[in-house]
């Protein structure tokens, strides 16, 4: 899973394919590397890790051409060496690719065959080689379209050739891949956000598609190789400027800028003078949906999770939740009735991407929850309900996740209003604790000292627990992914009263446990909960919201306090010291907060 770029211009392209890449690296950052066409060679240079260390290489910087390729790689196949980097090229010909050759294998065998020497370990380089064949019997569009053919799996490729100056070829299956126009140059990009800073005018290429770039023309083939007229989709030309400030890490940024995140969302979607939710324009009759379906990969599953407590408790709908990896996978029962949402951040995840594509060629009812609204799955959706976050750069998710659940949450309310299954005078009510939200968001943003000596007991520890019921259950789950994520300890989100059935056999004399009590339905429960593993040994902290009744328990490590708000609301104030949790215990490490390791921030192959 990787990003690509390429670029066919009258001036020479290295640079600007540099910067290219460094917007793409929120799709990897294992290793970049870049291939360029000048006096009929092909040159090209890659590095491991991150695009700041190919730049830095000397030939990069003196690297002449006028038409290139770039990529950033999320290791699939081979180590996340220089060697397995793209471009990998052959004499003749370089690739770029996203996606995964699941006939590799085979493939390779068979050139081996012919005579062909592979240098490195990854799926990539048979497409080096076969088109490399190919080329020997046919002209570029015919081997292109063998190659495509014998290709199984997802890609999109962008392909350079030696003795073709003016020409890129780009290819699409599975994986996403726009062309971008601008004045005497054209390109080539992983998503019309890498080409932003060239070009707001965009064709996105479909499944089977494939093109030719030249300076001044595109052509659009089908899979057969037929020439295919596309629509050029001109976007918003606003780039939207995003910097660290005075943070240390884009993630610490990003935490704080959450009552903002809440604001904007209220925003959009509160409609106070009507008393109303501004989503007006569902496509489908209040009958024609008796149950809802959320699918989604990580952070944005956990917003699943979330939201089926809300869609259960604020509507009378039947609520499914599925991880997106597994749904596309499994045998699915469609049903017309049904309404399938998919929650994503970057609206680029491949697999939340196939479930949806699986959806659609079902003739289901789809809607989309995602942050970037020019995205393959916010434009493959019947429905879209945009998140307002803006960029978030950090891997670890934190706003989007409390973007994401707001939106669901105001989703459930509406449905469940439009149903009749909220009165308009409880509905008003919850509309109203929304719009104080925010502000509770920021107060809650004060706890932080407590937090960083808090978390160092973490960083020595083997190993922990995050548990709790209900509505704290997901924000359990999370909490665990963050600190998982960002510091490298295992941590495991378990359901408090599920601990007796297995998992208090990990609990062991000073392991740290964080307990999610907030005083709603599930308190005393959660409480007996947190005092059996506290009689094993566990260092509890124990996060509750604030209230004039005590807390009746003894022998608790720490504890904190969020504001108060209805038991809805809470999720989002618990949410907030478990990601601090996570930051400061990577931060005490020495580790790469914003760029964990093994990680990106959006995964496009399955
Ligand atoms: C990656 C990121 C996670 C994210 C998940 C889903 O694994 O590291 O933070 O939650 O992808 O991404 P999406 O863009 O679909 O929300």
């Amino acid at each position: 899973m990787c990003g690509i770029i390429g670029i066919n211009s009258n001036k020479s392209v290295s640079a600007t394919i540099i910067n290219s890449l460094k917007k793409l690296e929120y799709r990897g950052y294992d290793s970049a590397g870049i291939a360029t066409l000048s006096n009929g060679l092909i040159n090209e240079v890659k590095s491991e890790g991150r695009v700041d260390n190919l730049e830095k290489n000397s030939i990069v910087q003196n690297m002449e051409g006028n038409i290139g390729i770039g990529h950033v790689r999320w290791a699939t196949h081979g180590l996340p060496n220089s060697i397995n980097a793209h471009p990998h090229s052959s004499q003749n010909v370089s690739v770029v690719h996203n996606g995964i050759i699941e006939n590799s294998t085979l493939l390779k065998k068979f050139l081996l065959a012919r005579g062909h020497k592979f240098k490195s370990q990854t799926d990539t380089e048979v497409i080096v080689h076969l088109i490399t064949e190919n080329l020997k019997t046919e002209n570029i569009i015919d081997s292109i379209k063998k190659t495509l053919k014998a290709l199984h799996g997802s890609f999109a490729l962008g392909i350079i050739f030696k003795d073709q100056p003016d020409l890129i070829v780009g290819a699409r299956r599975g994986s996403p891949l726009a062309v971008g126009y601008g004045p005497n140059e054209n390109y080539l990009g992983s998503d019309s956000y890498a080409l932003k800073s060239m070009t707001n005018k965009i064709t996105y290429l479909n499944d089977g598609e494939f093109c030719i770039v030249k300076k001044n023309h595109v052509e659009f083939f089908n899979d057969d190789g037929v020439k295919i007229n596309k629509k050029v989709l001109e976007l918003s030309s606003e780039e939207e400027k995003y910097d660290k400030g005075e943070y240390k890490h884009f993630m610490a940024k990003e935490i704080e800028e959450q009552p903002l995140t809440i604001k904007n969302g209220i925003d959009e979607y509160i409609d106070t003078a009507n008393n109303d939710i501004n989503i007006y324009n569902i496509p489908w009759k209040r009958d024609e949906i008796s149950s809802i379906t959320l699918v989604g990969c990580g952070t944005a599953y956990h917003s699943c999770l979330m939201a089926k407590y809300w869609f259960e408790e604020l509507t009378s709908l039947d609520v499914n939740v599925d991880i997106a990896s597994e749904f596309r996978y499994k045998k699915n029962r469609f049903k017309k009735d049904n309404l399938y949402v998919f929650v994503s951040q970057s609206g680029e995840t491949a697999d939340t991407y196939a479930a949806l594509d699986l959806c659609n060629k079902n003739n289901m009812k789809t809607c989309a929850v995602v942050n970037v609204i020019e995205s393959s799955i916010a434009r493959d959706s019947e429905f879209v309900l945009p998140i307002h976050c803006g960029i978030e750069i950090g891997v670890a998710s934190t706003k989007a996740f409390l973007g994401q659940i707001l939106i669901l949450y105001i989703l459930a309310l509406k449905l469940g209003l439009l149903r009749g299954d909220l009165e308009k005078k409880e509905f008003s009510k919850k509309l109203s604790d929304l719009k104080n939200l925010p502000k509770l968001i920021e107060e809650t943003l004060l706890i932080d000292n407590k937090i960083q000596n808090i978390s160092y007991t973490f960083n020595e520890a083997k190993g922990s627990m995050f548990l709790g019921r209900g509505f704290s259950y997901p924000i359990a789950l999370e909490g665990a992914l963050k600190l998982k994520e960002l510091s490298y300890i295992h941590a495991e989100g378990y359901p408090a009263g599920e601990m007796k059935h297995g998992p208090l056999a990990l609990i062991e004399e000073g392991m740290p446990v964080v307990v999610l009590a907030p005083r709603d339905n599930y308190y005393k429960k959660t409480i007996s909960n947190m005092q059996e593993v506290i009689a094993r040994g566990a260092k509890v902290l124990l996060i509750t919201n604030k209230s004039k009744d005590e807390i009746v328990s003894e022998n608790i490590w720490e504890t904190i306090e969020v504001e108060s708000t209805n038991e809805d609301l809470l999720p989002f104030l618990l949410t907030i010291p478990l990601q601090k949790l996570a930051y400061y215990s990577a931060l005490k490490k020495g580790f790469d907060i914003d760029k964990p390791r093994n990680l990106a921030k959006s995964v496009t192959v399955e």
